[in-house]
């Protein structure tokens, strides 16, 4: 079987010293044997602690952002192979905070996917539909258009993403999908991959929007979500490895 993937996006929170109790926390709750593939998405200020805090351990070190540019003249952008150097295993790509907050469009967010992969990082592609869309009975034809953009950039690669479906009007609003929502976009995605790829069952899909320990279990046992980007959850301890055990 498939193993489960969960990752924790701690946005823009924490402090050295949460970070570390937070970390310990972590380590010394995490299931053994741990059969779920287990990460944190930092800010980048404490990559660098993360680095050292994670050194050795199950959980992987992801950035919540990645420049699509090389390097040179970006002010205040974080390029993938910085991101190597630190040890990063994921980087998030086109979060709904990014696409909204920061003007990213779909283009932008295919290039950043593509400057991760040339590094080795899996990036893990959000896509997800606002309220207003779903609501006009769009969501469909959003989140195609989204990974479309990134399948079309990426080419031969497409089986190397992750993707992370997060419905926007479900993100920190303690406002679940329901299981059988959150399962038939997946549905219409896995069927996309399948199309641009022979190994779209090997392609992660992970689902995020306020998942918690109360409804990790409905939501992992769909047929195509195969994990969770889990946001203000993530930040305590006890609640992220009670949605780990679930996957586990
Ligand atoms: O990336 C995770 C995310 O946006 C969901 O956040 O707080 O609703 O779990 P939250």
């Amino acid at each position: 079987m498939k193993k489960k993937l969960i990752v924790g996006n701690w946005k823009m929170n924490g402090s050295l010293q949460a970070n570390a109790d937070l970390v310990s926390g972590l380590l010394q709750g995490l299931p053994a044997p741990l059969n779920c593939g287990v990460g944190v998405a930092v800010p980048a200020a404490y990559l660098a602690q993360a680095q050292v805090l994670l050194q050795g351990s199950a959980i992987a070190v992801a950035a919540q952002d990645v420049s699509q540019h090389e390097k040179g003249a970006y002010t205040g952008e974080v390029s993938a192979s910085m991101l190597q150097d630190f040890g990063v295993r994921y980087a998030l790509v086109g979060h709904s905070e990014r696409r909204q907050y920061h003007g990213e469009t779909d283009a932008v967010v295919a290039a950043k996917a593509q400057a991760a992969l040339a590094k080795g990082i899996t990036p893990i592609v959000c896509v997800g539909e606002t309220l207003q869309e779903r609501e006009a009975g769009q969501t469909e034809q959003v989140v195609k258009r989204q990974l479309a953009a990134v399948i079309h950039h990426v080419g031969p690669c497409v089986s190397e993403l992750v993707v992370a479906y997060e419905p926007v009007w479900a993100i920190g609003t303690g406002k679940t999908a329901t299981p059988e929502q959150a399962q038939a976009v997946h549905a219409v995605l896995r069927a996309q991959l399948a199309a641009a790829t022979a190994h779209a069952e090997r392609v992660l899909l992970l689902y995020g929007g306020s998942m918690n320990a109360a409804n990790a279990a409905q939501l992992l046992s769909q047929a195509d979500i195969d994990g969770g980007l889990v946001g203000g959850a993530s930040l305590k301890a006890a609640e992220f490895l009670q949605i780990i055990a679930v996957a586990n």
